[in-house]
């Protein structure tokens, strides 16, 4: 049981990959929070799991909303004293050629696939930094690295997702806790064995700060 214990969050859990990485965590002995804004799957999904002996909970949250976002997080803190994980999973397209594609179905898509990577990872951070360390996964797709016909939204958001985002975080974490510049280097510089690291790296100091993320 790799996840014993841990308390992890995964957005669009209800279906998909999502359900089937909460599924594994809770084979691994995980705490999985299954968060989802289809409430009649996602319920489902959760008592199946429940059925199959895991410790999971569903929480209906549009990742878009902020409020939601944060009331969740709160009651997975209340609930469980603590996050270990977080997998930004949840994701939606809404294909269309760019001469055609509507600024609604553009908008819609950032909404949930980048904005709702910021506000799950905004609120979920600083309680990792309290408890001096975390993991953040965000599901990204070979869009994000290569582009496809009619997904300039989605490739967009999936772009956005990739390590620069983490990487940023990982460097802040890394300067908070005052280790020497060349760290944060070795995260940033591509070449670097470090780098892609992102918050997978364990962050074990509980004394460090969380500093705003001004850019310097
Ligand atoms: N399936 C693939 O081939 C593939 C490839 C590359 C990347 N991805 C990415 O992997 C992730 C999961 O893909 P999938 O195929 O399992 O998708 P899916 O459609 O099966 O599941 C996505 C889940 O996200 C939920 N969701 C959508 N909007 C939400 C919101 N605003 N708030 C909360 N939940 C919301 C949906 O209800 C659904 O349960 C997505 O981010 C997707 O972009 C998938």
């Amino acid at each position: 049981m790799r996840l014993k214990d841990k308390v992890a969050i995964i957005t669009g859990a209800a279906n998909g990959l999502g359900f089937e990485a909460s599924r594994i965590f809770a084979q691994e002995g995980a705490k999985v929070a299954m968060v989802d804004y289809d409430a009649k799957t996602g319920e489902e999904r959760a008592a199946q799991l429940k059925e199959e002996g895991g410790d999971v909970a569903f929480f209906q949250v549009n990742v878009a909303d902020r409020d939601s976002v944060d009331a969740m997080v709160e009651e997975v803190v209340k609930r469980y004293s603590k996050i270990d994980i977080l997998i930004n999973n949840a994701g939606i397209t809404r294909d269309g050629m760019l001469t055609k594609l509507s600024v609604e179905n553009f908008q819609a898509v950032i909404n949930v696939n980048l904005t709702g990577v910021f506000h799950c990872t905004q609120a979920v951070v600083p309680h990792m930094i309290a408890q001096g360390k975390g993991k953040i996964i965000s599901t990204s797709s070979v869009s994000g690295v290569y582009g496809n016909v009619g997904q300039t939204n989605y490739a967009a958001t999936k772009a956005g997702a990739r390590p620069p985002f983490h990487r940023r975080l990982a460097i802040r974490r890394l300067e908070t806790r005052r280790l020497p510049r060349w760290s944060a280097a070795a995260l940033s510089n591509p070449a670097s064995p470090c780098a892609g690291a992102s918050l997978c790296r364990p962050l074990s100091s509980a004394r460090a700060r969380w500093l705003p993320t001004e850019p310097r």
